[in-house]
């Protein structure tokens, strides 16, 4: 269960005479509409959306205190004071959004121009995205490395794209903030997890929250590679046991090979989210061990195209078999991604959501 804190308390107190105690309960009943601070409460929870797991509680408090002798119209010799504490309880955990497949510059705009708004929207706390397509549809500059963190993104995921830039090996090797597959050969530059703080965990929650990012190939329809099975076992073994938030993104074509995943670190780690497909798939679930799960999270890019590319030029290829470029497309361009809440103590998901961001500039 959620660690929970108190987030708001109310009182109200209504003071009635008795008898009769049913005169009483009819004075409680209309305070609910005069004088209790409902509205102010309702408003709280409007603010506050879907990121706090709402609790509240109605504490009925009663006192009879005597009166030397009875007030005019009763006859007992005492008067009775009716209070009600409404406590809101706030679930503590946090929110993670996994960004799928960022394509070109239409991608890396539509992050540009939207991201930070939508993170502050749903009190967002990290932002993982997968940006192997970044650079012109393949691979991640030193520049739209550099973008990607500015726009508000805490940490990138590559994967079978993510060499295909050369000139990133120095950021996969210096920074903190990227990972590459955790089942390519131990040489291959870069980190297979990272370990990073939660950034404004200390104000928000009053510790430094951590959270682990980590990426994997799959093996169906997709280059030979080591068992992603064999590496996640080792790569769990490496990881602090009090590090409980632990999201990885797995890279491959099948939905199999994807659910086998998550099937297996169902209760290991916090969130399996898929990607590499470019189509977000509609099974968003969380496992019975506490695994968030989802096959595919989508694309980040243009949607007018075949998962980001000129819809002719793909298809002349195909048609005829002649080579053509697969320049990224342009238009209805839009964000895919999957909100995750996650308890920090267990490192349990709580809930999972597809999101939808298009872009409003054109
Ligand atoms: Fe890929
Ligand atoms: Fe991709």
């Amino acid at each position: 269960m959620p660690v929970v804190i108190p987030e708001l308390c109310a009182f109200s107190l209504r003071v009635t005479l008795s008898p009769p105690f049913s005169e009483g309960k009819r004075a409680i009943t209309a305070g609910k509409m005069n004088s209790w601070p409902h509205k102010n409460i309702f408003s709280f929870i409007r603010r506050t959306g879907k990121k706090y797991t709402l609790k509240i509680c109605f504490c009925r408090l009663s006192l009879r205190i005597p009166t030397e002798k009875p007030l005019a119209g009763h006859e007992e010799n005492s008067i009775m004071i009716y209070g009600y504490i409404i406590i809101v309880l706030k679930g503590f955990f946090m929110r993670i959004l996994m960004i799928g497949d960022i394509v070109g510059k239409p991608g890396r705009q539509v992050i540009q121009d939207e991201l930070k708004n939508f993170r502050e929207l749903r009190s967002i706390d990290f932002v993982i995205a997968n940006a192997e397509n970044s650079a012109g549809g393949s691979g991640l500059t030193i520049e739209n490395y550099q973008t990607l963190i500015r726009s508000g993104v805490d940490c990138i995921t590559l994967g079978d794209h993510a060499y295909r830039q050369q000139e990133i090996y120095p950021v996969l090797e210096a920074e903190a903030n990227i990972v590459r597959p955790g089942n390519f050969p131990i040489n291959a530059p870069g980190k297979r997890l990272t370990v990073l703080p939660v950034p404004q965990s200390r104000q928000k929650y009053g510790m430094e929250l951590k959270i682990v990012v980590m990426a994997l190939l799959g093996q169906t329809f997709m280059k030979p590679i080591d068992s992603p099975l064999h590496a996640i076992d080792d790569m769990l073994a490496e990881i602090p046991r009090d590090v409980r938030i632990r999201v990885l993104d797995y890279h491959a074509e099948a939905t199999s090979d994807k659910q086998v995943m998550g099937r297996y670190l169902d209760g290991r780690v916090s969130a399996v989210l898929g990607t590499h497909t470019h189509v977000a798939t509609a099974d968003e679930t969380i496992f019975p061990k506490g695994t968030a799960f989802q096959c595919d999270v989508g694309m980040t890019g243009p949607f007018e195209s075949i998962i980001g590319r000129r819809i002719d030029r793909v298809t002349e290829t195909l048609r005829t078999f002649r080579p053509t470029p697969y320049d990224v497309a342009k238009d209805d361009v839009r964000i895919n991604g999957t909100l995750v809440d996650i308890d920090h103590a267990s490192g349990k998901a709580l809930s999972i959501e597809r999101v939808v961001v298009r872009a409003s500039k054109k």
